[in-house]
């Protein structure tokens, strides 16, 4: 199959186009490198640079069959102090791209979306029946774009599936395509900067939240079962499939304190953490329920406890201290 990667250059996106390729896909990527980064993209990938919905790049590049639609502003904070840059790129941009689909009948669409469009759950594990309602911009807005795809299916009959992450992390295994973003401010990446002392030590947002030990509980899942999770349900699409939601976590959750322990343990640093404030918006526990994704794909993922995660991304850190601007990368 030929696939249009959006974001393809991106942390997320180019372990996707890995992934694809390896699976005998072609694949076209379209990237305004705003966060992404060329050499994370093989040379026999066609690319176009460009906003996602930008015209001219989606001529550009060849007929896909399907796309998987990854390009989006994905922080947080950021979304919340300049939230009119995350409704341009993550909706406007997308909502072009969709029309583009119509009219070309290109046939299904998968999106990244996020556990944000939850905002505090009432009942954990999450499950996809729990309503949305995202507590900052960025949540809303990758919801927005959900709704959208539903409504684009059920009136133009586009085939949609929307990929709800839970805490994506780790590298491609071999130590390549990790996550490269400047300054680090999600948590695995940060606690490796502090291992590679780039900074002297990290802070724990919040000592006191109804969790085991106080912290902060996520489900990190590891960008290659993210992948994996994407090539299945590609797979179904392509089979004439409608498309569905899937959140894509591990249903088990660890604390900030057990990543922390997890990430002295593989790099043998004492990366010192002080405690700090918590964050302001910020869950105290998310934890996926898996139960649709392994139903439906028959998705298991394979390489998402702590140790492994850390392994990887900690091979993928410490060989590209500076990113994908790492000499020799
Ligand atoms: C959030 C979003 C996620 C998005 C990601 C990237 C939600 C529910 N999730 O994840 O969709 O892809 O941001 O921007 O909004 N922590 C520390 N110290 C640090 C950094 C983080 O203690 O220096 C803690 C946080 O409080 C949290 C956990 O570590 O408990 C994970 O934080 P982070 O890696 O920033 O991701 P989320 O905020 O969970």
């Amino acid at each position: 199959m030929r696939v249009l990667v959006t974001g393809g250059a991106g942390y997320v996106g180019s372990n996707v186009v890995s992934a694809l390729r390896d699976a005998g896909h072609s694949v076209s990527v379209i990237d305004d490198l705003s966060s992404g980064h060329p050499a994370a993209l093989s040379d026999d990938v066609e690319f176009a640079h460009g906003g996602c919905g930008d015209p001219a790049a989606l001529e550009a590049i060849e007929r896909p069959d399907g796309i998987m639609h990854m390009a989006a502003k994905c922080s947080v904070g950021e979304s919340m102090s300049n939230p009119r840059a995350y409704y341009e790129t993550n909706v406007r941009e997308s909502l072009r791209l969709l029309d583009w689909m119509v009219d070309r009948e290109i046939p299904w669409i998968i999106h990244s979306s996020t556990c944000a469009v939850y905002g505090i759950p009432r009942r954990l594990p999450l499950g996809e029946d729990a309503t949305p309602r995202p507590i900052n911009a960025y949540g809303a807005t990758k919801l927005a774009v959900d709704q959208a795809i539903s409504y684009y299916s059920g009136a133009y009959g586009l085939q949609g599936t929307r990929m709800r992450y839970f805490n994506a992390a780790g590298a491609q295994p071999d130590g390549t395509l990790g996550e490269d973003k400047t300054p680090a401010s999600n948590l695995i990446p940060r606690v490796l900067a502090v291992a590679l002392d780039i900074h002297k030590d990290v802070g724990i947002f919040g000592t006191d939240h109804p969790t085991p030990d106080g912290t902060g509980v996520r489900d990190y899942v590891h960008v290659r079962d993210l992948a994996a999770a994407h090539l299945l349900a590609m797979d179904k699409l392509a089979s004439g499939d409608a498309g569905n939601t899937y959140n894509l976590g591990t249903e088990s959750g660890s604390s900030v304190q057990e990543v922390l322990a997890a990430a002295r343990e593989v790099t043998g640093h004492d990366i010192p953490a002080i405690a700090k404030e918590a964050r302001e918006g910020d869950p105290a526990l998310l934890v996926a329920s898996r139960q649709r994704a392994r139903d439906e794909l028959g998705w298991e993922p394979e390489r998402s406890d702590l140790s492994t995660i850390l392994r990887d991304a900690w091979e993928w850190h410490r060989t590209h201290p500076s990113g994908h601007r790492t000499a020799g990368s």
